[in-house]
């Protein structure tokens, strides 16, 4: 008789002509709807699982894979992967994956967007004309700071990071980091990115951008103290993770004009977006959206696909689908 094949849970309806693939291999039990999974509901589809493909939005920690004797491998749709507790899953020899690599370039498109909406007050200026306020060509007002002939500080010099400074050059803009790692030089000249302290960071950019991973070493690491060690007239841009800055120190920077503007596409508490940060009319407020387009939201799937296939041992590397 033959093997049963191994059982995989998608936890979120994606791209059912991508996911078919995992039909040659495994038998799949899909999520019919976008669901937010109910504590205890993941650690129940993944007590008879065998490998999982999941999305941010699923967080799995000791609890849920606890009972989970079977788990080979998770598959994380999305380059960050803070919703994964990699220790936990690896001290059973579960294997995790995510998607580096396919969002660089729509992201970095993104992330740059919304540090030039913040620096030149894109959305306020909307508002301030939807609100029928637009009396006239105005001299004084919403005026915003230069982009070009600026200088950019990028903390967290990754893929995404090194694609913003690509862009920055475009723009004539003078391009600092900060990274654990110094790149090799070859990598800084391609990028024109001149390695810097964090300190010396915080304090020369005129445009900051956070695209570095989160962890709990670096949880707000934007926190009052960084605030106050950058320019007034700077900006920060945030397309990494929510919990890097201390937010209600942000809002109290952008509401005393201790900063000058932030454009946000993550939030601590997402999809609680902070109510001092709704208050502010300096700050861009994005819902998590830096990969949102198709072609790159369909690579990031293809890729977890192909990531749980061959962690699980199938594929082209590894044989025939089991019959
Ligand atoms: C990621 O992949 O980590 C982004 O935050 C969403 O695309």
């Amino acid at each position: 008789m033959a093997e049963p094949r191994p059982r995989v849970w998608v936890s979120q309806p994606l791209y059912a002509d991508l996911e078919a693939r995992l039909d040659e291999w495994f038998e799949v039990a899909r999520t019919p709807r976008v669901t937010d999974h109910a504590p205890g509901a993941i650690a129940a589809a993944l007590a008879d699982a065998d490998g999982a493909l999941v999305t941010l939005n699923d967080r799995i920690g000791e609890t849920e894979v606890a009972g989970a004797s079977r788990l080979r491998a998770v598959a994380n749709v999305g380059v960050g992967y803070d919703n994964l507790d990699v220790a936990a899953l690896a001290a059973r020899g579960i294997v995790a994956t995510n998607t580096p690599g396919v969002l660089t370039e729509t992201t970095a498109d993104f992330g740059f967007a919304l540090m030039m909406a913040a620096a030149r007050r894109i959305t306020e200026a909307e508002h301030w004309l939807r609100d029928g306020r637009w009396q006239g060509w105005g001299f004084h007002e919403l005026l915003g700071a230069e982009i070009h002939g600026s200088t950019l500080g990028i903390l967290g010099m990754g893929r995404i990071g090194q694609g913003i400074a690509r862009r920055a050059r475009g723009f004539g803009m003078r391009v600092l980091y900060h990274n654990r790692h110094r790149l090799p030089e070859a990598v800084e000249e391609a990028c024109a990115a001149t390695w810097t302290t964090r300190a010396a960071l915080l304090a020369d950019s005129d445009h900051l951008v956070l695209v570095l991973p989160y962890t709990a070493d670096n949880h707000h690491i934007i926190d009052a103290g960084a605030l106050a060690a950058m320019k007034p007239t700077a900006t920060l841009t945030n397309i990494a993770r929510g919990g890097l800055v201390d937010e209600g120190a942000l809002a109290e920077a952008l509401q005393s004009g201790r900063l000058a503007a932030a454009g946000l596409d993550v939030f601590e508490g997402e999809p609680a977006v902070d109510p001092r940060l709704l208050a502010c009319r300096n700050v861009v407020l994005t819902p998590h959206v830096a990969s949102a387009s198709l072609p790159t939201r369909r690579a990031m799937v293809a890729l977890a696909v192909d990531n749980l296939v061959a962690a699980m041992g199938f594929g082209p590397d590894a044989g025939h689908p089991p019959s």
